[in-house]
């Protein structure tokens, strides 16, 4: 028989939220053709102005004691999209990279990316490389970008190493699928936001969103500020993650 005072400790263990901040907060920053739409305006301005809003709200989330930040920046399908509007896209990272990651740098934040880079060009994968690597050792908040990333594709290459490895079928179980993900270390996402209004996960962390509380707004991205940032985090607090449990 449970105890009130066992049955109390379990419930916090199990994680009624009030109050909380989440550990790691995962975004799919969508919406910024339509933002630019709205303006009569090109996708692509869209896009920049996406790009100029990512410090703002990563700042934010840091000051709000957030430890890990993932943002969803380009996904295996949006190679589908028109040529220009990839290009556009790639250099536009590049450009991010180029004017933002010494001063993540100098605040602490260590730089990661989920995703693969064999699609890019040489000099783009390399500025990549250097940034996780110049920002390595850092002890900040964690800011991973997910860039050429899919979740599907994430879990096809975990397999494929692991069948590779020769591993015995029975030593296969989830902690070893995990040890096989883009950053195995990284804790699964407790608050997912979508911007743009979509209730669609499109292919982002599949399997580390299991148990992620989903949040969806009709903002577009680029408008999307640190007071949204403020409603998600209370929307949150507000939820009760019970894991399947019974509580
Ligand atoms: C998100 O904005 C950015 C990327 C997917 C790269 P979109 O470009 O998808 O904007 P909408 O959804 O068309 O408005
Ligand atoms: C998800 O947005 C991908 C990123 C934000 C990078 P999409 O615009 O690609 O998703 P769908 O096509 O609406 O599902
Ligand atoms: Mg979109």
């Amino acid at each position: 028989m449970l105890t009130q005072k066992k049955l109390q400790a379990q419930v916090v263990q199990v994680g009624v939220d009030h109050g909380a901040i989440p550990d790691h907060v995962a975004i799919i920053m969508d919406g910024n053709g339509r933002w630019a739409s709205a303006r009569s305006r090109p996708r692509t301005e869209g896009h920049r102005a996406g790009t100029g809003n990512v410090r703002r709200i990563v700042q934010h989330l840091a000051r709000k004691g957030v430890k890990h930040v993932t943002l969803f920046a380009f996904s295996t399908e949006n190679w589908e999209r028109p040529a220009e509007e990839v290009s556009f896209l790639m250099e536009l990272v590049r450009e991010v990279i180029k004017t933002e990651v010494a001063e993540l740098h100098r605040q602490g934040i260590r730089v990661r990316h989920l995703g693969t880079l064999d699609r890019l060009d040489p000099g783009f994968r390399q500025e990549i490389e250097n940034a996780v690597a110049l920002t390595a050792l850092n002890q900040g908040m964690t800011l991973n970008v997910a860039f050429n990333y899919g979740g599907r594709d994430e879990i096809v290459r975990a397999v494929r190493r692991i069948v590779e490895s020769r591993v015995p079928v029975e030593d296969v179980d989830e902690a070893l699928v995990r040890r096989h993900l883009f950053c195995p270390e990284l804790p699964d996402p407790d608050l997912m936001i979508r911007t743009g209004g979509e209730f669609r996960i499109s292919n982002f962390l599949l399997f580390q969103s299991a148990y992620s509380e989903f949040y969806s707004t009709e903002t577009n991205w680029p408008d999307f500020g640190p007071e949204d940032v403020d409603r998600a985090l209370e929307a949150y607090a507000r939820r009760q993650r019970r894991f399947g449990k019974v509580i």
